[in-house]
């Protein structure tokens, strides 16, 4: 969900879809393979350890693409969270009440060979592999369930526009120190190894979370990022929705 593009690309207004009888080519199962193949050769060293153990506790596939209803049973059992497929960008508002729902909404195409290393669009390695892994971790995934609430409850653009930049700079490319490293958690960065390497090259500035900053920030998708933050704990964001829970509320004198 990237809400200051969504209008720009194919496929906004995506619906649900019945995946159970989806079948994958040999051709999509090479596409997996060979971006998870190359995805794992630095990934073990960049995630951060929530990521790396929900790809374990999803028993994610390396050899073909998983199927939905596999990876949704096995993300219930964790923490709740199911995984619905969809044929694209789904409206902000259906995505937003997916997520106060504990569900992640789910391309479940495959990216041509010709797009292997980055497309704006979303497919099932960067909805999948990207984003699912994440939603095992519990502060994670309350968090997740948080913004969802608060984001069904918005019907504002400035703070619609803040939202966006909040789930931007975390979901999509937040990082984390742990132990004193600096790893990656959004899903952006788990799935695009070019921008993953560029961070570590020390490509972006890199700052801490700081949620005013954040909210303020605009974003481009088209370009490798240029400024990251970092946060020390998953807590972090479950308090920065709390925050602006708060806020607006206090705003709109309630
Ligand atoms: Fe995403």
């Amino acid at each position: 969900m990237q809400t200051e593009v969504t209008t720009k690309l194919k496929m906004e207004g995506a619906h649900y879809i019945d995946a159970s009888t989806k079948v994958y080519e040999e051709e999509e199962n090479k596409v997996w393979a060979e971006l998870y193949g190359t995805r794992m050769k630095t990934l073990p060293e960049q995630a951060c350890a929530a990521y790396m153990e929900g790809l374990d506790k999803l028993e994610m596939p390396g050899h073909r693409v998983p199927l939905q209803e596999e990876l949704s049973e096995r993300l219930q059992k964790l923490t709740g969270w199911q995984m619905r497929a969809v044929d694209g960008f789904v409206p902000a508002q259906v995505f937003f009440d997916a997520f106060s729902r504990r569900t992640f909404p789910a391309t479940v195409e495959v990216r041509p060979w010709e797009q292997l290393e980055y497309l704006q669009e979303p497919d099932v390695f960067h909805d999948v592999f990207g984003h699912l892994p994440m939603h095992t971790d519990p502060v994670f995934a309350d968090f997740a369930q948080e913004y969802g609430i608060l984001a069904s409850s918005v019907d504002d653009e400035d703070r619609f526009d803040a939202l966006g930049r909040l789930y931007w700079y975390t979901v999509e490319f937040g990082l984390i120190r742990q132990e004193g490293e600096l790893k990656l958690y959004g899903a952006g960065l788990m799935s695009s190894f070019g921008e993953a390497a560029n961070v570590f090259r020390g490509g972006p500035e890199i700052r801490p979370f700081d949620l005013d900053e954040v909210i303020t920030t605009p974003f481009r998708i088209d370009i490798y990022q240029p400024l990251l933050f970092v946060i020390d704990g998953f807590e972090q964001l479950l308090e920065a929705v709390e925050t602006l829970r708060k806020r607006w509320a206090q705003e709109d004198g309630q």
